[in-house]
């Protein structure tokens, strides 16, 4: 019972056909009112008109209506504000001002299972006198959107919100730097940041493998090297293979894949989740992590515009 599942988010930004246009170019299908998707369908990104880039709501689906009100019950007990009508509870997060929305989901479509390929090693040929099927591959669109990552001015606040309140589970942290957090196999289906504005710091869309984001990334690069933001690198938290680029709006967009599943939560804390510590709170292996990455450029811009509010 509970949550199973990332259902979207909604963003704002001052030019929508600007990102309607590049996520176009990345394969996906749908629109800003109806969501964009990856091939697979589920979560969705719906695009708003805002005077600056913002993250307006985040959406999650659970099994049936007793959750909805057990996360109210526990949302009430917290000091939130829930309200609950129309089959849907809402809460606004106080510190990062995006509204949190639950509602009875039917489970995520199954995706057609991408075929393993299993490469070339020392000592190890599986594949003799023939190419890897991986170089005739070409750019296509991601199988779908994983996670979101918020960026908050009270990283605590808001993780207790979502952990104690909504129901989401932890998978990992730094304190006070980054948190994890699940609500369906996925090692994360949102992390927390601190940040001193409120951020969609970036979202991430999942790939067959390493070479579907190979692929994918360089084919977005090529008429805009200035889009890399950083990558070819993998995950320590998620274990994944990441590669992140900047959107028109400012936000980044990660491609990704072969992130950690969680089937067994007692599984995963007693073998899973090894210590994760500041030394790996970039990545296991990759380039260091870039400054605008943490900073953003438009930083200033994003201050003023929330000290206007
Ligand atoms: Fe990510």
């Amino acid at each position: 019972m509970g949550l199973h599942r990332l259902l979207g988010f909604t963003a704002a930004v001052p030019a929508p056909s600007a990102l309607t246009a590049f996520y176009g170019e990345l394969g996906l299908g749908g629109s800003p009112t109806t969501g964009f998707t990856g091939s697979d369908g589920g979560a969705s990104v719906l695009v708003d008109e805002g005077d600056f880039r913002r993250l307006i709501r985040v959406e999650f689906g659970c099994q049936g209506p007793e959750d909805i009100d057990a996360a109210a019950a526990r949302l009430t007990d917290g000091g939130a504000a829930p309200v609950v009508g129309d089959g849907e509870l809402r809460v606004v997060d106080p510190a990062s001002r995006v509204e949190l929305v639950v509602r009875v989901a039917d489970v995520a479509p199954t995706p057609a299972p991408a075929s393993l390929v299993v490469p070339n090693a020392p000592g190890a040929t599986v594949r003799a006198d023939e190419r890897a099927p991986a170089v005739f591959a070409g750019p296509r669109p991601p199988r779908r959107l994983g996670h979101l990552v918020i960026g908050t001015p009270a990283l605590t606040e808001t993780r207790d919100l979502l952990v104690q309140g909504l129901g989401l589970k932890l998978s990992d942290e730094i304190d006070g730097v980054i948190a994890f957090l699940r609500c369906s196999p996925d090692h994360h289906n949102v992390a927390l940041v601190e940040s001193p504005v409120p951020l969609l710091q970036h979202y991430s869309w999942e790939c067959d493998d390493v070479d579907h984001v190979g692929h994918s990334a360089s084919a977005l690069l090529r008429p805009d090297p200035s889009r890399h933001t950083w990558g070819l690198g993998r995950h320590f938290a998620g274990s994944n293979f990441y590669w992140y680029l900047r959107d028109p709006a400012g936000s980044y967009l990660e491609l990704y894949s072969d992130l950690d599943q969680i089937l067994d939560d007692e599984a995963w804390e007693l073998r899973g989740r090894t210590p994760f510590d500041f030394e790996h709170v970039a990545n296991s292996w990759g380039p260091d992590l870039p400054l605008e990455f943490i900073v953003p450029p438009d930083l200033d811009q994003l201050q003023a515009a929330w000290a206007e509010r």
